[in-house]
């Protein structure tokens, strides 16, 4: 191995420079390769747009948030819309991967990216590509892995933000609707809940009954608890939620004017408790900004080690922490599919010890 490639793939997440970073140093200092960075995830691949990398080139990347190589969640090459006549079609142009990587010669390829872009990884190398993976996302929800880079800092950023709306919940006697990303696992809105001592938490994992949140929030009242903190993953969603949303229509609540799930909560707590409900869409402030010390140590750890897993010649793995151990699995195992809150985690059994409100999920 002489020359490797990187890019960084879908949504961007704090540490992706970090991982760079680390792998550009290691693989120059440590095995005396030359780097290559393909720019806006896959589509660099695709277009044969690039950039050579240096350790110049990552001098005081470390805390910065975001890529230096740019990122996209478009340019699935096995998948890639071509306008034929007036019609837009999907097709395969992964050969063009293949010429652009022998073009610059490049020996193997490391992929920073979450589901999507580990999912071609894995495509990339059955065909042949010497490829390894990175795992990154903020939702921290990829297969095999305890934890993805960018979880701890959107964590951070959602119980920051839990502690400023509590004094403003306290002193309004307002209940407090914060919606944090999670589309199909948890983690933040759950963790994050833990952390900033909220009184419910929605997560995708367990629909949720609204009557129950509403009773929450009314033992609270009674208690003289007179403001309360519920935290919303965006994924969340209610039992029988079908007919939750349309019978709301029905009453011209009309979701798409209200956004998203935290809106459609905060309105339904308001009008069942008579209190005033406000929401916050944390949105993509838990994607941006500076990593925090263990995101920026676990991609520095995941940096080196997806190099030497490259010198190593064990391609078609990714870098993951078990434990407290950086080891890899292969990337068939983990490509695509999506690691949820389990139900009998210690985390939701402290959760409902502390008497937080969650979905039960179960009918009742
Ligand atoms: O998967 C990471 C994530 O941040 C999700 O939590 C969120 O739903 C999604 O990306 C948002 O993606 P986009 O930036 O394309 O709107």
């Amino acid at each position: 191995i002489k020359r490797l490639g990187v890019l960084t793939g879908g949504g961007d997440a704090p540490g992706l420079n970090a991982v760079i970073r680390a792998v550009v140093k290691t693989a120059i200092r440590e095995y005396d390769l030359s780097v290559l960075g393909f720019l806006n995830g896959f589509g660099g691949l695709i277009k044969n747009q690039t950039r050579e990398m240096t350790e110049q080139d990552v001098v005081g990347i470390l805390p910065r948030g975001g890529t230096i190589l740019g990122t996209t969640n478009r340019d699935n090459p096995f998948h890639y819309p071509v306008v034929k006549g007036k019609e837009k079609v999907y097709v395969d142009i992964s050969d063009r991967i293949f010429e652009n990587v022998s073009i610059h010669q490049v020996d193997a390829l490391v992929v920073i990216g979450g589901d999507g872009s580990l999912a071609i990884a894995k495509e990339l190398y059955e065909r042949g590509l010497p490829v390894v993976g990175v795992p990154k996302t903020i939702d921290n929800d990829l297969m095999d892995t305890d934890q993805t880079f960018g979880f701890d800092t959107a964590l951070t950023t959602a119980t920051e933000a839990l502690d400023k709306l509590h004094t403003t919940a306290e002193s309004h006697h307002r209940i407090m609707v914060l919606e944090v990303m999670g589309r199909y696992a948890g983690w933040i809105a759950l963790e994050a809940g833990l952390a900033g001592g909220a009184d419910v938490i929605l997560i995708p994992e367990l629909p949720y009954r609204i009557e129950q949140v509403i009773g929450k929030i009314n033992q609270r009242e009674q208690q003289g608890k007179k403001f309360s903190i519920v935290v919303v993953a965006e994924g969340a969603k209610p039992l029988n939620g079908e007919q939750v949303v349309q019978k709301r229509v029905e009453d011209s609540f009309d979701p798409v004017r209200l956004g998203g799930i935290g809106q459609v909560v905060a309105r339904q707590l308001e009008e069942a408790t008579g209190k005033e409900a406000r929401v916050t869409v944390l949105g993509h402030l838990q994607r941006g900004g500076s990593p925090t010390a263990f995101d920026r140590i676990l991609a520095t750890r995941y940096g080196t080690g997806a190099v030497k897993l490259v010198m190593e010649g064990r391609f078609g793995e990714m870098v993951c922490l078990h434990g407290t151990e950086i080891t890899s699995v292969p990337l068939a195992e983990t490509g695509g599919r999506t690691r949820q809150v389990p139900l009998d985690s210690d985390l939701l059994h402290s959760a409902r010890k502390l008497g937080i409100c969650l979905g039960d999920n179960k009918e009742g």
